[in-house]
């Protein structure tokens, strides 16, 4: 096994070895410009642990990491334009640098290209992972449908929602994992409950990405704070604020996400004080540990060595404390 840093060298290495910007410029500068722009690599990270933590080289996983990876940034170019979102990792976002029509378009292909990489593994092992992608691809447009919807919603459930973010993001932090077991050739049971695994830290994850959206440091952050607020997203603050808060508060919360002001600075404030005095902002915080807790607990049926434990355990702990 390698360390974290070591698995995120060896993949952006690999990235940019096989991301080359062609012809029609206009297409390929896009998807280089995104996947160049850093990011945390959360995902290929996994998938080459994965594959070690069961027994296979890291080396044999960089293709599916690749698609991983790919796949993100695709969903998140056309992501920022369903919510108009002007930064992110602190650059102009696709839609902005260029325009909608070529974030559409360099997204399509990244999305092809992703799964053009599975290709380049034998035809059972193809199978299996272009099988999972299928599977997560779909459940992810799922997951972003459901985010839109509830926008324009105001009787969404903490349940409904955890099921959007399911779908949105946790089932590609599992796939990501399965594929390494996958390349691996692990057995059936911990391909499963790496997937769990995964899964679960991916709610923790999305959960924590909700808090930041209101909470996060602007100089750091790298994406638009109070982005949710300005879309009326439902996210896990407001669900827990609109729980918490008086009636009048209630009344207040419900009126301010109907709304779209021109000049969003007072509405975000308004809004961040409410997430703090009706203890939102405390009760996201015991959620994102909870989550994280319940993938944790998946852990100890795996029939790996302790020291793997640790190391996937660390890695949990580390994204719930994180900051960008
Ligand atoms: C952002 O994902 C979108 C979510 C699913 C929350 P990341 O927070 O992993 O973004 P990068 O790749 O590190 O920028
Ligand atoms: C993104 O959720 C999920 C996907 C991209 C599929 P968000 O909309 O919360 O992600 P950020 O905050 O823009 O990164
Ligand atoms: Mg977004
Ligand atoms: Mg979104
Ligand atoms: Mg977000």
């Amino acid at each position: 096994m390698h360390t974290i840093s070591d698995y995120q060298g060896y993949f952006v290495e690999y990235l940019s070895k096989k991301v080359v910007t062609k012809e029609p410029k206009n297409l390929y500068e896009p998807m280089s410009y995104i996947l160049n722009l850093g990011g945390k690599r959360l995902r290929p990270i996994l998938t080459l642990m994965a594959c070690e933590i069961f027994d296979g080289s890291y080396k044999k996983a960089l293709d599916a990491a690749l698609a991983i990876e790919i796949f993100h940034n695709f969903s998140l170019i056309h992501d920022d334009i369903m919510d108009a979102a002007p930064l992110r990792r602190g650059k102009e976002t696709v839609h902005e640098k260029w325009d909608v029509n070529t974030g559409i378009l360099s997204g399509d292909a990244m999305l092809i290209n992703a799964y053009q990489l599975f290709e380049n593994y034998e035809d059972s092992v193809f199978k299996e992972l272009a099988k999972l992608f299928t599977k997560t691809a779909m459940e992810v447009c799922e997951g972003q449908q459901y985010d839109i919807d509830f926008e324009t919603r105001d009787d969404v459930v903490i349940s409904e929602y955890i099921k959007m973010i399911e779908y949105k993001t946790a089932v590609l932090v599992g796939a990501a994992m399965k594929m390494g077991a996958i390349v691996a050739s692990a057995p059936e049971k911990c391909r499963s409950l790496i997937y769990d695994f995964g899964r679960l830290l991916g709610l923790a994850f999305q959960l924590q990405d909700d808090y930041l959206d209101a909470f996060g440091d602007p100089k750091t952050f790298g994406k638009q704070v109070g982005g949710d607020i300005i879309e009326n997203k439902k996210t896990i603050l407001y669900l827990k604020a609109l729980e918490f808060a008086n009636e009048d508060e209630q009344k207040q919360l419900i009126g301010l996400f109907s709304l779209n002001p021109d000049d969003p600075s007072e509405k975000i404030n308004t809004v961040t004080h409410l997430f703090e005095t009706t203890g939102a902002k405390e009760q996201t915080r015991l959620e994102i540990e909870n989550y994280t807790n319940k993938a944790f607990i998946v852990l100890e049926n795996l029939p790996i060595g302790d020291d793997k434990k640790k190391r996937l355990r660390m890695f949990g702990e580390q994204l719930m404390n994180r900051s960008v």
